[in-house]
């Protein structure tokens, strides 16, 4: 048993006073419950405007439950979320899509439609809400998934690709909008070190060449460190530290330090 006991400090204060004056995201006191279980307890987070957040923490904590909060694709139990001074919390559905396309999801699994080509996926959205011919269509998606590096692909069904160019055609299809705001889960898990690397250069890219605010969920500490200009680490339901790559390499919290270390012991417990 571990009678170690660990002195954590208190989690950073997230607030500012007036977040409807806040230009990037401002998330505040969010609770959200699955039957018994607490996942997001009382969560305060802020993302500035064009900078790339990572958030780490361990398998289970709510860093996907997280994300798709911001989005609204999970409602909240409690607390408050706005996006550039908007609170989102009771927002009507035509708003809540207006929003919508200012974002661009890469989802964990990447999830896409099986029965669509890669193509048809990456491009859904434009064929939705752009007026862009089937062409043009067709052509903007094919850029975008020569971004991630994936080319002759977009005829195929994504049962017929690897897992990590699925997870690739997912980022492509989160790029197609040109969207302010992306969220990534997971970007590089699964991937090989090589196009990990392209990833987090992809990344980086969109940040300093269009100036996008980027929210990156990833266990891959060594993509953490290249892509963040700050982290924050969730767990037991709060953001328990944020700070920039250095102050996160130089931190004695012993939560980061676990994590970031890959310890089995530490505050965090082994399973
Ligand atoms: N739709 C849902 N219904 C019920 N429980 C859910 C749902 N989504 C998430 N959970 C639960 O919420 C908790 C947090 O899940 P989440 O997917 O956010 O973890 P995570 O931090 O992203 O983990 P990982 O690093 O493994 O992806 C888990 O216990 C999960 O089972
Ligand atoms: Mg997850």
């Amino acid at each position: 048993m571990d009678l170690v006991e660990y002195t954590l400090p208190p989690p950073p204060d997230q607030r500012v006073p007036d977040p409807a004056a806040f230009a990037g995201i401002a998330i505040e006191g969010v609770s959200k419950a699955f039957g018994p279980k607490q996942v997001l307890d009382g969560t305060d987070l802020l993302i500035h405007k064009g900078e790339t957040l990572v958030v780490i923490g361990r398998s289970g904590e709510g860093k996907s439950v997280l994300l798709k909060h911001i989005v609204r694709l999970l409602e909240l139990d409690e607390g408050r979320i706005w996006i550039e001074g908007e609170e989102i919390t009771g927002l009507r559905t035509r708003r809540l899509m207006e929003l919508r396309k200012k974002f661009g999801f890469l989802f964990q699994g990447a999830a896409l439609f099986d029965s669509m080509t890669i193509c048809q996926n990456v491009g859904l959205m434009l064929s939705e809400h752009s007026g862009l011919s089937e062409d043009q269509v067709r052509a903007r998606a094919c850029e975008c998934l020569a971004m991630v590096g994936l080319e002759n692909v977009e005829d195929k069904l994504p049962s017929a690709l690897s897992g990590g160019m699925k997870k690739r055609a997912g980022l492509a299809r989160a790029i197609v909008m040109e969207p302010e705001y992306i969220l990534y889960d997971e970007p590089t898990t699964g991937l090989d070190p090589i196009t990990s690397d392209a990833i987090n250069d992809l990344i980086i890219k969109l940040q300093k060449e269009l100036g996008v605010t980027s929210i990156v969920v990833t266990h891959d500490m060594p993509s953490a460190f290249k892509i963040a200009d700050r982290m924050a680490m969730l767990s037991r339901g709060k953001i328990q530290f944020t700070g920039t790559v250095e102050e996160v390499r130089t931190t004695d919290h012993a939560m980061v330090r676990q994590f970031i270390e890959g310890n089995a012991r530490g505050p965090l417990g082994a399973f």
